[in-house]
C-alpha cells in the first residue's frame, strides 16, 4: 500500500453497525485511536466519544479537524445524503462513505430504479406516481400483492408489501397524502418479488470492488417472519442459500454492472454499496441499495474478516483497493437483536441493563443504550443489543447468541427466538 494507515480514525455514528465498527478498527495490527460521534454507551467502554449528533455535518467536521483525525468512517445514511463526504474533502480529511451524489442510490428509490432500468440490472417492474389517482388506477392494474414504496429516506418504514388491494391503495393514500413528508411526494410502486433474501455488501472504490461475506437479515418484529418491518431483528453469515454458483451470478449480474453504472453515471463512489437481493425462482433481483453498512449485518460479517478492517476500508479510500484479496474466517456468525417491548411501535427507554461476563466468542454489540445519572446501563432506543457470537457451526453460534440473550437481565426484553432456523432447518 503507498499511503501509510491512518494513526486516527473518526466513527461517526450511534448504533450497532458503529460499535461492530469500532470494535473492528479498534483490533488493527496498527492500534489506531478510535474516537466516535455521538456513539453510545457500549462504543464509549472502548473509545471517546463526543456529543455530536450524525446529522450535525458542520459539527462533526469540526471534531474531525479538531482532533486531527486523519481518517472518517460513516456509518449511517443521514449524514452521507447530507453530504457530510464533501465537506470532509473538501477540508482534506480522507473519508469512507460516498458522497451526496452517491448517497442517493439509498435516498432516492426512483433514482435508483431509474438507474436499475436503465442498466439492465434485474429488478422489480414498477411505476412512479405522485398523484394518488393514476397511482390506484396502476396498483388495480397490476393487482396484489404489490410493494409501495416512498422515495425517500423514511427511517426504514417507508416501504409497504401489500398482500390485499384495500392495504396497497390505503398506503398509496397515505404516502402521496405525506405521511412521510416530502419523502413520499413521490412513491414507486413495484410488483412484488418472492423468495428468500440476501444482503450483498460490497467495499467499492470507483470501478473497483470487494465483496463481503454474504448474511442474512430477519426483518420482521416476530418469529416465522411475521408482523411489521423493523431496521432487522437478527443476522447470520454465510447465508448458505447464496451458493457459490449463485454468487457468481450475483456477481456478474448484479454487482459489476451495478459498480459500472454508478460510474458511468459519473459518480465517484467510495464506500459500502450494500445490495439488498430476492432470490427469485427466475433468478436474482435487486430489491434496494443501501449506501452504507447494514444493520445489524455488520455485527456479522465484521468479525469474519481476516483481512484487517482499517487497511480495506483505508485502501478504498486511496483508490488502492484492486490490491486486496480478501480473507475470511471459517467460522459461522450470528447476532440476535434485543429489543424494547413495543419496538417498533412505542416502547420506553431508561430500563437498566445487566450483562453477566459471558465468553469471548460472544460479543454483546450496544444499539440503543446510554448511562443514566448514577451511571447504569439503560434502555435507550428500539433495538438495544445484537449479541453477536461465532462458532464452529450455525448451530454452535446460535446457541451461544441464544444463551446470553437469556442470561441479560433488562425488563420487557424481546427478541426473536429464530434468527438462522431457515438455514438451520434447511433441508
Ligand atoms: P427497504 O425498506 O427498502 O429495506 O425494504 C424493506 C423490505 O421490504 C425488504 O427487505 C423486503 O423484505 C421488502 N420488499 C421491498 N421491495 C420488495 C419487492 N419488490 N418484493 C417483495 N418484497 C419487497
Ligand atoms: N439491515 C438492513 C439495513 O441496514 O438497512
Amino acid at each position: 500500500m503507498v499511503k501509510p494507515l491512518p494513526s486516527s480514525v473518526l466513527v461517526v455514528g450511534a448504533g450497532g453497525r458503529e460499535h461492530a465498527l469500532v470494535r473492528s478498527l479498534l483490533a488493527s495490527s496498527i492500534q489506531p485511536r478510535v474516537i466516535c460521534a455521538p456513539g453510545n454507551a457500549g462504543i464509549a467502554d472502548i473509545a471517546p466519544c463526543f456529543p455530536i449528533a450524525a446529522d450535525d455535518i458542520a459539527g462533526l467536521v469540526a471534531l474531525a479537524k479538531g482532533e486531527q483525525v486523519g481518517f472518517v468512517v460513516i456509518g449511517p445514511e443521514g449524514p452521507l445524503a447530507l453530504g457530510l463526504a464533501n465537506q470532509l474533502h473538501a477540508a482534506g480529511i480522507p473519508v469512507y462513505g460516498p458522497k451526496a451524489d452517491g448517497a442517493q442510490l439509498e435516498a432516492s428509490k426512483i433514482f435508483t430504479k431509474q438507474l436499475l432500468l436503465k442498466y439492465g440490472i434485474p429488478t422489480a417492474p414498477a411505476g412512479i406516481y405522485d398523484s394518488i389517482d393514476p397511482a390506484l388506477a396502476y396498483v388495480r392494474e397490476r393487482g396484489a400483492p404489490i410493494v409501495i414504496k416512498a422515495d425517500g429516506l423514511a427511517a426504514g418504514k417507508g416501504v409497504t408489501v401489500a398482500q390485499t388491494l384495500t392495504e396497497a391503495e390505503t398506503a398509496v393514500r397515505e404516502m402521496l397524502g405525506g405521511k412521510f413528508g416530502s419523502s413520499s411526494s413521490q412513491i414507486l410502486i413495484e410488483d412484488c418479488l418472492v423468495g428468500e433474501e440476501t444482503s450483498i455488501l460490497v467495499v467499492v472504490s470507483g470501478r473497483d470492488y470487494v465483496i463481503l461475506p454474504t448474511s442474512q437479515d430477519h426483518k420482521r418484529i416476530g418469529d416465522g417472519d411475521t408482523g411489521p418491518n423493523t431496521g432487522g431483528m437478527g443476522t447470520y453469515s454465510p447465508a448458505e442459500v447464496v451458493t457459490p454458483k449463485i454468487l457468481a451470478q450475483i456477481e456478474s449480474e448484479i454487482v459489476k454492472p451495478s459498480v459500472d453504472a454508478i460510474a458511468d453515471e459519473g459518480i465517484e463512489f467510495c464506500g459500502t454499496l450494500f445490495i439488498g437481493i430476492m432470490l427469485t425462482p427466475k433468478g436474482p433481483s435487486v430489491i434496494e441499495y443501501n449506501t452504507r453498512f447494514g444493520d445489524p449485518e455488520t455485527q456479522v460479517v465484521l468479525p469474519r474478516l481476516e483481512t484487517d478492517l482499517l487497511t480495506l476500508l483505508w485502501a478504498a479510500t486511496c483508490g488502492e483497493l484492486g490490491h486486496i484479496k480478501l480473507a475470511v474466517k471459517p467460522d459461522y456468525a450470528l447476532c440476535v437483536v434485543v429489543a424494547a417491548q413495543g419496538y417498533p411501535e412505542s416502547y420506553p427507554k431508561g430500563d437498566v441493563i445487566s450483562i453477566p461476563i459471558l465468553p469471548d466468542h460472544v460479543a454483546v454489540i450496544h444499539a440503543g443504550t446510554a448511562r443514566n445519572a448514577t451511571g447504569d446501563l439503560v434502555t435507550n432506543g428500539g433495538r438495544v443489543l445484537g449479541v453477536t457470537a461465532t462458532g464452529p457451526t450455525l448451530a454452535q453460534a446460535a446457541a451461544a447468541a441464544y444463551a446470553a440473550c437469556e442470561a441479560i437481565q433488562c425488563r420487557g426484553k424481546y427478541y426473536r427466538r429464530d434468527i438462522g432456523a431457515r438455514q438451520l432447518h434447511r433441508t
